[in-house]
């Protein structure tokens, strides 16, 4: 592959300024995405290659990103376990989700149900083979979390937590599940051609921390290490572990991605110094003026200076019904700026 700013920094090299990618910038805020959604449901996009490619790539066109994400959602795995998935016009939505009695009976992975992924990789690879191109996965608990969540009205996750308390044994049954799919499901990415692997634990902290360290942590590294044992970096998105950063090393992933709950230092400093990170940019800061915004980028660059194994994101994904003009902003100071190093 030809010298990427985004391959080299995370193979360790020092770059001249922080690659830059943002997690959901293929489907929530370009206009050239919204455009094709008003034509085309979530499904018609991802059954069809082409068009499962064009949306993959829209970001590098229009934002100018260093890195693509495959487009793609975490809730693929149930439904490749036996949930019936339908992406509604108000979010995703399982006809036989998950209860209370945890019955894993009828849930069997069969991975076919994943091949139109895989031949969507082969597209986008063929397409632009000097693009680098991010593939991912749920993490186990955020994944098991949404295998009960019927449709919308489901607000929270309480009656899901509590099972970690009262069912410890059952989670953790279908937590294995997930991760022998998952596991399965990133060598095929790998296979295909995948350049980095990001596993997106969003609800991290919805257990206390230590309790995700203990239970849920070992799958999760499972399938980190699946992907860096066929020589993909691999980036940890364990979303409000706070100190639970501490925990994480080489053993388990190459980069950590953090959220904006911590100043990035904070982060960095918990973290051990064999792994990079990825971060923080609060996604709510694309509100304001362009005045303001840069004045948070002056800041963090202080950061970018002095720590080379650092890929500039969000702390989480894009809000909907922001002003892509403050992305393609933030995305041109980053390239413009002298990062003295
Ligand atoms: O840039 C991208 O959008 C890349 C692909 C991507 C999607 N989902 C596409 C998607 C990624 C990385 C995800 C991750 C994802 N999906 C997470 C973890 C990260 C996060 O952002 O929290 C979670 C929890 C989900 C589950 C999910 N899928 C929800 C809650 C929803 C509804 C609200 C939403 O986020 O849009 C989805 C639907 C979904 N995933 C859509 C897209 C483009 C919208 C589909 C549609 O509107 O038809």
């Amino acid at each position: 592959m030809k010298k990427n700013i985004f391959i080299e920094n995370i193979n360790g090299n020092i770059t001249s300024r922080p690659p830059v990618w943002f997690m959901r910038q293929a489907g929530r805020i370009l206009p050239s995405y919204l455009r094709l959604k008003e034509k085309y449901s979530f499904d018609e996009m991802m059954q069809n290659k082409e068009l499962a490619a064009k949306v993959t790539l829209l970001p590098l066109d229009d934002l100018g990103v260093d890195a693509g994400i495959l487009f793609s959602d975490i809730l693929v795995i149930p439904k490749a376990l036996g949930l019936e998935l339908e992406f509604t016009a108000k979010g995703p939505k399982f006809h036989n989700a998950l209860d209370q009695n945890i019955n894993d009976k009828n849930l069997i992975f069969d991975s076919s149900k994943l091949d139109y992924i895989y031949n969507n990789i082969k597209e986008i690879k063929s397409q632009r083979p000097n693009t680098p191109l991010i593939g991912f996965c749920g993490g186990p608990l955020t994944t098991f979390l949404f295998m009960f969540r019927r449709n919308e009205s489901n607000k929270d996750f309480n009656h899901v937590i509590k099972l970690f308390y009262k069912e410890k044994k059952k989670c953790i049954k279908i937590m294995e599940m997930i991760t022998e799919a998952s596991v399965e499901y990133v060598k095929n990415q790998v296979i295909r051609g995948i350049d980095c692997f990001q596993l997106f634990e969003t609800y991290c902290g919805i257990i206390p921390e230590e309790m995700y360290t203990e239970i849920v942590l070992p799958y999760s590294k499972k399938i980190l290490n699946t992907a860096m044992d066929k020589n993909c970096k691999s980036i940890f998105f364990p979303k409000n572990y706070n100190n639970g950063l501490n925990q994480l090393n080489k053993g388990i992933c190459d980069i950590a991605s953090i959220d904006w709950q911590l100043p990035i230092e904070t982060a960095r400093s918990l973290l051990s110094s064999d792994i990079g990170i990825q971060g923080n940019m609060d996604p709510r800061i694309f509100f304001a003026d362009k005045k303001e915004i840069e004045k948070y980028l002056i800041t963090l660059s202080k950061f970018g200076a002095k720590n080379n194994n650092w890929i500039f994101n969000l702390g989480h994904g894009f809000i909907p019904g922001i002003d892509v003009k403050n992305v393609n902003f933030v995305v041109d100071w980053i390239k413009n700026h002298n990062w003295n190093r």
